[in-house]
């Protein structure tokens, strides 16, 4: 399992790791992350300004395999072997994207993650699932590809904008539904990501993932929100009006709760309870609305379905997740139909 480590602690095993660095030392970071976030990183290990700099800009559209292949030319242009340390500092697009690209260098260099976002810290860099996107479907080919080291440092959310801050909320909100009903009620209660809530949070994630790497089990609870989130993700993308990830998992989590209702597991005290919750989070959609069908086409894809069927996580109820249930394609269009008109 990788090691989480937090503020001071964190800077101080990466800059004990880049003492001797056996091999070179790489920093790829976001190229939308404000200057100052990028000259704080260096006061911390000073260590990464004379490493090789990579910035990659807009990151969530360079997710893809031939994106990958741009580094590799560059890498093996440079001689980059198995020693080298790769620094990933960025969102959730760049681990994923980043974290993907060295696991299938010269069969795999382990990176070191500096998450700079909500979801970053409370989600993609945790667990070791790496991803780009292909073919249009989010996600879609990717690696489980544990990081040597995450250091999280707070510091960065500073300069995050309000929408990605509430992203990261969104995901953060995810954990603790599916964790227990004890979780669900403290982060209701502190309705804001103090840094005790998020290390709570990414114990739990660390825990599902530790007990389930290969993702077969447990740590499949994680993908409450994801079904109905990944398609519309992977719609809007499509229809070049990108929503963002966090963003449309709200939606999935407010969709896949209706739906989780019509199947008599979620009483309705339960879903207003989530909905009152989340619905300040869930951004306005931009019209044409998508249709029922076109976000089929996605599920359809969606890696979570076996035997035909569309499969999702849902939850009984606060800590009470149900992984691989079977939902109709018919019960889905009646009910994004519903969310469609309300929305009208
Ligand atoms: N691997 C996993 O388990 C996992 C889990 C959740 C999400 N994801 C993936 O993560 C991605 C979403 O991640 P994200 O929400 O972090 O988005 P992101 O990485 O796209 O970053 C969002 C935006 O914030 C900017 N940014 C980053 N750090 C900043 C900072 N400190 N200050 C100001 N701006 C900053 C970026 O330039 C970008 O414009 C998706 O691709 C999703 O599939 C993966
Ligand atoms: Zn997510």
């Amino acid at each position: 399992m990788h090691q989480v480590k937090f503020s001071q602690i964190g800077w101080n095993i990466l800059n004990a790791k880049l003492k001797t660095p056996t091999g070179a030392v790489w920093l790829i970071y976001d190229g939308g992350l404000p200057k100052h976030m990028l000259q704080y990183a260096y006061a911390q290990c000073a260590k990464l300004k004379s490493a090789h700099h990579l910035a990659i800009e807009t990151v969530e559209l360079k997710k893809t395999i031939s994106e990958s292949q741009k580094i590799w030319r560059l890498w093996l242009a440079n001689g980059v072997q198995r020693d080298a340390c790769i620094i990933v500092m960025g969102g959730g697009a760049l681990t994923d994207f980043i974290g993907f690209t060295a696991a299938l260098y010269k069969r795999g260099i382990p990176c070191i993650y500096i998450p700079t976002t909500l979801v970053g810290m409370v989600d993609a860099a945790i667990g070791g699932k790496t991803a780009v996107n292909f073919c249009g479907i989010k996600n879609s080919i990717g690696v489980l590809a544990p990081p040597k080291v995450v250091v999280i440092d707070l510091f960065f959310l500073k300069s995050l904008p309000k929408n990605h801050y509430h992203q990261g909320w969104v995901e953060l909100c995810k954990t603790a539904l599916i964790h227990s009903e004890q979780l669900w009620k403290t982060t209701l209660r502190i309705g804001q990501p103090t840094p005790n809530l998020i290390q709570r949070i990414i114990r739990c994630k660390l825990l599902l993932t530790s007990i389930d790497p290969n993702d077969t089990g447990p740590r499949q609870h994680l993908n409450y929100g994801h079904t109905i989130g990944h398609a519309l993700e992977a719609w809007s993308h499509q229809h070049k009006k990108p929503i963002a990830h966090g963003a449309a998992v709200c939606w999935g989590i407010l969709v896949e709760n209706e739906i989780a209702v019509r199947l008599k597991l979620l009483s309705p005290k339960h879903q207003t309870q989530i909905s009152n919750a989340l619905m300040p989070y869930a951004p306005k959609l931009s019209r044409p609305l998508p249709k029922a069908e076109s976000l089929l086409k996605f599920l359809r894809h969606d890696k979570k379905n076996a035997a035909q069927h569309i499969r999702m996580t849902l939850i009984k109820a606060p800590g009470k997740p149900l992984t691989g249930y079977p939902v109709s394609e018919k019960l889905i269009t009646d009910v994004l139909k519903q969310v469609c008109h309300a929305l009208r």
